[in-house]
């Protein structure tokens, strides 16, 4: 019997000082398991007298339930520990201040692309898309540009170093080639924006090497200076967020449209803040034209059968004037602080009924 007694004070012990579920399983198992002590002693009654099988088969009984308990209770002590331990540590300060929000922004020039998208979108445009490395003729040729036109040299183009066949690759320098392309890859009508990248050697507070601009173009049979003009002037209502803009239409020249013409609306400015729409001031804000024949048989279709119009315009440049940032060179020097400044609050999706700013 007291070797029961042994028995029983070190299982109990065991269950005592398990730490955790495992060990206390462990502990169970080398007791009660099928090869555990307490079964090896039940094997171990068969070899007894019917007397002394009697008293020590209850004894074993009362060991395993004993044990069985123990295990049992110890299950709950542990648990409990655990729950107290959880809530010590993450209790939650209710008089906390709310979490601050989140650090990213929207870059301005992605606000205003995905405001101009918006807007022209619900106008029926789609966006169509162009590579940033262009061939020559698609930057030039294709746009009524030829070798020996000036305005080559006012684009300050980026080359790249000459192919086998001596034929000189170019950064874009505007995203009107994306207008040959889409001629080239559409049925009229068309009537699409291309929003992108462009580059152009030039470094100062206007100017940056990459910029971005959006281009316009619609092409069918019938489409005339009206249509060009009422674009144009819903586009800068809806844009600037205002009930009129008064809008010039001033002749000028791209190679690329006849007649062309440079768009200014009217702006205010009062302690150095501009508001558009009304006003004493003018500002030039795109440039536009009735597509030239040539451009229009160099994306492939026929000038006697189809015409349109198209336009360009600086989207970092529209970003500048809605949103009041002064210097352009800030916009790509990735300075978190000025992120943080001229950024947008992420989530906040501008759309024509939920706003567009
Ligand atoms: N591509 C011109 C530029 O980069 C902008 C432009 C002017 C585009 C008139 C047009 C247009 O489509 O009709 O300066």
């Amino acid at each position: 019997m007291s070797d029961l007694n042994e028995l029983e004070t070190s299982l109990l012990a065991s269950v005592q000082d398990a730490a955790d579920d495992a060990a206390l399983e462990a502990v169970r198992v080398s007791a009660l398991g099928k090869k555990g002590t307490i079964s090896g002693r039940m094997k171990d009654l068969g070899k007894m007298g019917p007397e002394d099988r009697k008293s020590a088969g209850q004894a074993l009984n009362a060991l395993k339930d004993k044990v069985a308990s123990a295990i049992q209770a110890r299950q709950q002590d542990l648990r409990e520990a655990e729950l107290e331990n959880r809530l010590a540590t993450e209790f939650v300060d209710v008089t906390l201040p709310a979490a601050p929000e989140a650090a990213g922004s929207v870059h301005p020039v992605s606000q205003v692309w995905e405001e101009v998208v918006q807007i022209f979108g619900d106008l029926g445009f789609a966006v169509a898309e162009g590579p940033h490395i262009e061939t020559d003729w698609y930057n030039f040729g294709a746009l009524n540009i030829p070798d020996e036109h000036p305005a080559r040299q006012e684009h300050d183009t980026f080359y790249l170093n000459p192919g086998e066949d001596g034929s000189r690759m170019v950064l874009r320098t505007h995203t009107s080639p994306v207008q040959i392309r889409s001629m080239e890859a559409m049925e009229p009508p068309i009537r699409i924006i291309a929003p992108g990248r462009t580059f152009r050697s030039d470094w100062d507070k206007t100017h940056t090497p990459m910029f971005h601009q959006i281009e316009g173009l619609v092409i069918d049979e019938h489409t005339h200076m009206g249509h060009l003009k009422w674009c144009l002037e819903e586009f800068c209502k809806a844009f600037f967020e205002v009930e009129t803009v008064e809008m010039r239409f001033r002749a000028s020249h791209f190679p690329f449209t006849e007649p062309s013409m440079e768009v200014d609306i009217r702006y205010h400015e009062e302690d150095g803040k501009l508001t558009f729409g009304i006003g004493e001031n003018w500002m030039e804000i795109l440039g536009s034209g009735m597509v030239h024949p040539n451009v229009i048989r160099a994306g492939g279709l026929d000038p006697d059968k189809y015409q349109g119009f198209a336009f360009g315009m600086g989207l970092d440049r529209i970003a500048t004037l809605k949103y009041g940032i002064p210097d352009l060179r800030g916009y790509f020097d990735g300075d978190l602080r000025w992120l943080k400044h001229y950024g947008f609050r992420a989530l906040q999706v501008p759309t024509l009924a939920g706003g567009l700013s």
